[in-house]
């Protein structure tokens, strides 16, 4: 530039230097990042389709990756081990038509409340396929469900006497199967639930029921965690559970039909905090399998010796079954720049809709090929509350107003602890095996909201405040 009057050069304003850090796109020593990948189907049928058929935010869940699911645990188990028995953790996702597929593929339903076990029910469950777990179990409850056969897992003495009395007063025999903890050695002991065997409780609980002619001690049960990745925490709970019932047989008589080794084998996702991707840190089926199965044959070896059966091996897998058949589709509604100079995209779907955003980092993948230069971008919901962000940090290509993204897996806990909470919560769908989409459960919208709602008479009447 040339300043007129002098012919000399004219002075730029000064600006304020910055860096701007030159990202590579992603890339990291596994290659290069998720962003390259798009879903643009979910069992060969479009996302785009369903979103213009139910709207969006939705929830997806594919019926045919389900039942590979169930069936791959299955096998995988049966393979190694004579009697195996699945319940489904209704508390994963209670969805009839996620309960429907897990009980036509044989299992029986796993209940923690009063809740709960109507739900197994009212679908049909009879109680004698109902495994009723939980720290509270109210009397009413239980007055149904000991007489239709429920096998109730007892947390706590005072749950005991309450079992106890209500079969008393029926006059039957409650089968029942108590909760154990213990440490593996693996993991940290969840000794809020159930009995302690390292403080002697368990056995003085098992004696208890020994020694009842209202109760009969049937099974032992445990759940050691959730999304165990060490598969030896499983073989240790496995050797533990067969000792403590060779045990408990010797010293109350009863004759223990299962052992119970509860749910939390990890999902396909990836924990926050993870380094590795889940396909190096999840063990498969048959890993968790080969552990349990192995440590179980060897501690009940001399079992049928003595003329027993080996006990039923009883899982109560939740996640690792439902998480990956399951997929939030969420759309952008508009972009920002923080004062930090990240970039932030707000969705039509936040922490309300995806609980489990606060221990996942999901897979984010927009539904077709996109191009431009991937930036670190957080994704916020569209909650007015500072807690809504659904991924902090993540390396996404420009995003217009309308694009769709697929959040995966999403299939666990999401649609069971999901919040209606300052908006509705949206569809969900199904598509079947035959490529048919299917609702499963209805938006919500005011009048489902509104209906539980009660206005007292006093409040009712027009508007009366005036705006200045
Ligand atoms: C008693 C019991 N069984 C099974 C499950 C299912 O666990 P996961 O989804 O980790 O397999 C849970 C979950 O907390 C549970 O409490």
């Amino acid at each position: 530039m040339i300043d007129q009057e002098t012919s000399a050069p004219a002075r730029l304003p000064w600006q304020k230097p910055t860096l701007t850090p030159h990202r590579l796109g992603g890339l990291n020593k596994f290659g290069s990042g998720h962003h390259h990948q798009h879903l643009e189907r979910v069992d060969g049928v479009e996302i785009r389709q369903i979103l213009k058929e139910h709207g969006s935010p939705v929830f997806i869940y594919s019926e045919r990756r389900l039942r590979e699911n169930v069936r791959r645990l299955r096998r995988a188990f049966v393979s190694r081990y004579p009697a195996v028995q699945l319940g489904w953790s209704y508390k994963t996702n209670y969805l009839g038509a996620v309960c429907a597929v897990m009980h036509q593929e044989g299992s029986l339903a796993e209940v923690v409340s009063e809740f709960e076990y109507q739900k197994a029910r009212a679908a049909g469950v009879p109680g004698n396929a109902i495994l009723f777990n939980g720290p509270w179990k109210p009397r009413r409850i239980l007055e149904v469900a000991i007489p239709e056969g429920a096998r109730i897992h007892l947390d706590n003495l005072d749950e005991l006497f309450l079992v106890e009395s209500v079969a008393r007063d029926l006059g039957i025999i409650a089968d029942v199967a108590i909760r154990l903890n213990f440490d593996t050695g693996y993991t940290e002991t969840w000794s809020r639930f159930g009995f302690s065997i390292e403080n002697g409780q368990a056995m003085e609980a098992a004696r208890r029921i020994g020694s009842s002619p209202h109760l009969r001690l049937k099974g032992l049960h445990s759940h050691i965690g959730t999304f165990i990745t060490d598969v030896r925490a499983y073989a240790a709970e496995a050797r533990i559970l067969a000792d403590f019932m060779a045990a408990a047989e010797s010293q109350t008589g009863c004759v223990i039909e299962s052992l119970d080794l509860g749910g939390g084998f990890a999902s396909r996702n990836s924990l926050q905090g993870s380094y590795l991707p889940p396909d190096q840190v999840v063990p498969t089926f048959e890993q968790y399998a080969e552990a349990i199965t192995t440590a179980l044959l060897e501690a009940t070896r001399g079992r049928e010796a003595a003329g027993k059966p080996r006990p039923v091996l009883i899982l109560e897998t939740g996640r690792a079954l439902v998480d990956d058949a399951g997929y939030l589709v969420s759309t952008v509604v508009a972009n920002k720049r923080l004062a930090t100079g990240q970039r932030g995209v707000v969705m039509d779907a936040g922490v309300n809709l995806l609980f489990t955003a606060f221990w996942y980092h999901h897979e984010v993948r927009p539904v077709r090929q996109l191009d431009g230069f991937p930036e670190d971008t957080t994704l916020f919901g569209p909650l007015c509350m500072n807690i809504d962000v659904v991924r902090h940090s993540i390396m996404l290509p420009p995003l217009d107003v309308g694009e769709p993204l697929v959040f995966s897996p999403v299939g666990a806990y999401n649609n069971t602890q999901w919040l209606q909470f300052i908006s509705y919560r949206p569809a969900i769908v199904l598509v079947g095996e035959d490529g048919q989409v299917e609702r499963l459960r209805e938006p919500e919208d005011l009048a489902s909201v509104l209906g539980q709602e009660r206005l007292p008479e006093r409040f009712r009447g027009p508007f009366t405040a005036s705006p200045r």
